[in-house]
């Protein structure tokens, strides 16, 4: 069932109320700045509807992982970023240095109606990722209605996330984490055919429950990244020194057996003996002593022409990069890729991207957020969901 809305309860019922809502700003800062804001630009939609209806609005969230307060990880510069965005549609931001206390008491005193104001880093406070009962009852005395816009950290039974919004009479979804779960959910369920997935990076462990439910469903599933050499070692196919996940090679040899007109593997391969190697090689396997970096030629060509030969139909999952692409020399498969799902989505397909490295890759091959049908901001998340687990940031919504 889906979850309940900011558009599913009178819009005058946010009038004058305390709104706590869950946000992902779980961002890159550096030196006191943010750099990729991607993830505080979506929440606008929620941040503003919620404002411009009256609310007071209390934004909640974590910054990496810190152990006790750090500085490094204080949520100021985001509020800074927040400010100037919001500040233009005449909003004014606060900033409580904790998530309780006196710091919160005096700033939440001075809210006008449409004001917004963000806590610091939850994780300031080790009983956030310990969903403690009293923490959970402090935050949500706080306010008066909860909002869950953070999709990307809802696999996580956090006090913020679960325990908290446990609490709340009224508990709803933002429209991102509304988009987010229509988008997944129509992968998982029911996708539009032909449906294919790309699969890169290096954890194949992380995307077994993953693969596992999507393999039935898909047409092809294009495996690209580190992942592709366990596969292929699992196929007799010379690997060299590649990353290998020896636990997960009975896992690949079962999927190639039941699977095997479905999966697509690379044919060729950028070669080197580390990632600082300048002497680099074109192989279909790769020797002794070196390792596979990217995907070689003869695969871009292969994969690219299933990506965007797709006549305008159907739907496309890729996450994760095809090789190591933060080297230039190994950045080709990966921009190839990122180029060709922009075509895809041009020709009508509808496209899904997740993970933070695919964003990036995307980036570097100049492929604009708005060539994408939906950009999932959660890749733990997206991939936790697609396997089939339990989201308790989604199922403590309330439904309708
Ligand atoms: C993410 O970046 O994937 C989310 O913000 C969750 O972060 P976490 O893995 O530290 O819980």
């Amino acid at each position: 069932m889906a979850p309940r809305t900011v558009l599913d309860v009178d819009a005058k019922s946010f009038e004058g109320k305390r709104v706590l809502v869950r946000v992902d700003f779980n961002v890159s800062v550096s030196n006191g700045s943010v750099g990729e804001d991607y993830r505080i630009r979506m929440t606008i939609p929620t941040i503003e509807y919620l404002s411009k209806n009256g609310a007071k609005v209390i934004l909640a969230s974590h910054l990496g992982r810190p152990e006790g307060r750090d500085p490094d990880y204080t949520l100021a510069p985001v509020a800074k970023r927040l400010q100037e965005i919001t500040g233009r549609a005449g909003i004014k931001v606060r900033f409580a240095s904790d998530c309780f206390g006196p710091a919160f008491e005096t700033e939440i005193a001075q809210m006008g109606k449409g004001d917004i104001l963000l806590l610091e880093n939850l994780r300031f406070h080790p009983e956030e990722e310990a969903n403690d009962e009293e923490f959970c009852k402090k935050l949500a005395s706080q306010a008066d209605i909860y909002v869950n816009d953070a999709f990307s950290t809802s696999h996580r039974k956090h006090a913020s996330t679960y325990g908290a919004a446990r609490l709340f009479d009224t508990r709803l979804a933002g429209f991102n984490l509304k988009k987010e779960v229509e988008y997944l959910s129509m992968m998982r369920e029911n996708p539009p055919k032909p449906f294919k997935v790309v699969v890169g990076g290096v954890k194949i462990k992380d995307k077994i429950g993953a693969l596992e439910n999507l393999l039935p469903k898909a047409d092809k599933v294009i495996i690209g990244g580190a992942a592709a050499y366990t596969f292929l070692m699992a196929k007799g196919v010379k690997t060299g020194k590649s990353l290998i996940d020896h636990e997960r090679l009975p896992w690949a040899e079962k999927a190639l057996a039941k699977y095997a007109d479905k999966i697509m593997l690379p044919t060729d391969h950028v070669a080197a003996q580390s990632p600082a190697d300048t002497s680099i090689m074109m192989v279909k396997e790769i020797p002794e002593g070196m390792a596979g970096f990217d995907i070689g030629s003869e695969t871009i060509e292969r994969f690219s022409a299933e990506v965007s030969g797709t006549n305008g139909s159907g739907m496309i999952f890729w996450n994760g990069p095809m090789g190591m692409f933060e080297v230039r020399a190994f950045a080709n498969g990966t921009i190839n890729i990122a180029k060709s799902m922009a075509l895809a989505y041009w020709r009508g397909t509808k496209t899904l991207v997740g993970g933070g490295d695919t964003l990036e890759a995307m980036k570097k091959a100049g492929v604009a957020e708005n060539e994408v049908s939906h950009v999932s901001t959660g890749g733990g998340a997206s991939l936790r969901y697609l396997a089939g687990d339990e989201m308790p940031g989604v199922s403590v919504l309330q439904t309708k």
